[in-house]
């Protein structure tokens, strides 16, 4: 509970509950292989590293020898599916499924200072976005993801390094506003329309925020001028658990009413199987399979394909 020292208004009971609920799933048994995968490379360390490019290097191949790369390469295989990236580990390059690399750069214009700053990104997957916020030197970054798998990718990949600065948490979106008035930025990247109360989580979302902080939140969407939400009879490019999928004016209208203002859309973009796809560390359907394969710009189910909306706004 360390990470709670950067945030004092937090509710503390009700965060150590959780907490000490979600530390019971370590001992499930579908885990013992990811913490054995951690510990296996305990003895590989490095101050080296680059989270100012597109893929998120640490380590160096120079600095361990063959057997150490060989146990490094089947710990990090453990960790598949890699859906975000791309990573080089000591010279072992991960292509995930994303080139996450890319939404990085749309978000760079609108960047919020992240100097000296709490940060919190929800969904933090293997926190790919979490290592290159670290080129802009920020206080601290908490990471909040509930899928283990993911959690201990990460602890994988900062138990190579010495930075302490950085975090993550098994906690869903549903539980930050515990974290009362605690965040300067916030992300929210590829989680509303996960949920099935998109309006409430942005209103728990924006009570995390401290006054004066920023959102910046990224979305699946569909295409069109009026502020409707498209709510499918089922899966939406084959995804379950897909709820309401915003065009532009909804998702600022959702904003507007969850009490956000200067709200800025600073990027819109057709999603593409350049982008997201099958590769050697991500084997399963992609991109592409989600796709009517007679049109471009339908979902096999016969929906608006998706487009990515960027948005930011403040408390
Ligand atoms: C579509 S991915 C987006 C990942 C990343 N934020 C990005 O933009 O590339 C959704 C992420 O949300 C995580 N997730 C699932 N349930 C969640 C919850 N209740 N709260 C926060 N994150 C959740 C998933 O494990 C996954 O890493």
């Amino acid at each position: 509970m360390e990470f709670l020292r950067y945030f004092p208004d937090a509710d503390y009971e009700t965060i150590k509950k959780i907490y000490d609920e979600r530390n019971t799933w370590h001992e499930r048994d579908s885990v013992v292989e990811f913490r054995k995968a951690v510990e296996s490379v305990n003895d590989i360390k490095t101050a080296s590293f680059d989270f100012s490019s597109e893929t998120v290097r640490i380590g160096d191949s120079s600095e361990i020898n063959k057997e150490q790369s060989a146990r490094l390469y089947t710990a990090l295989k453990k960790m598949m599916p890699w859906r975000k990236g791309p990573f080089n580990i000591f010279g072992i390059d991960i292509d995930a499924e994303w080139q996450s690399n890319r939404k990085w750069d749309r978000l760079l214009p609108e960047m919020p200072d992240l100097k000296d700053k709490l940060i919190c990104d929800i969904g933090c997957n293997n926190g790919y976005y979490m290592f290159r916020m670290m080129e802009h030197k920020p206080a601290f970054i908490l990471g909040i993801d509930p899928m283990i798998k993911y959690y201990y990718s990460f602890e994988l990949l900062k138990s190579l390094t010495n930075i302490n600065n950085i975090d993550m948490q098994l906690f869903g979106v549903e539980h930050l506003h515990y974290f009362k008035n605690s965040f300067n930025v916030i992300f929210l990247m590829g989680i509303i329309y996960h949920h099935r109360s998109p309006f409430e989580l942005l209103q728990k979302v924006r009570e995390s925020l401290k006054k004066g902080g920023t959102l910046v939140i990224e979305t699946q969407g569909i295409p069109g001028d009026d502020p409707v939400a498209l709510f499918p009879e089922g899966r939406y490019a084959k995804v379950p658990g897909t709820y309401f999928i915003p065009t532009v004016k909804c998702l600022e209208n959702f904003l507007k009413r969850a009490g956000f203002k200067d709200v800025k859309t600073f990027c819109t973009h057709k999603m593409s199987s350049v982008e997201q796809r099958v590769t050697d560390w991500m084997i399963y359907e992609s991109y592409s399979d989600f796709i009517s394969k007679d049109n471009p710009d339908l979902t096999v189910e016969g929906y608006p394909a998706p487009i990515r909306i960027y948005t930011r706004c403040e408390k």
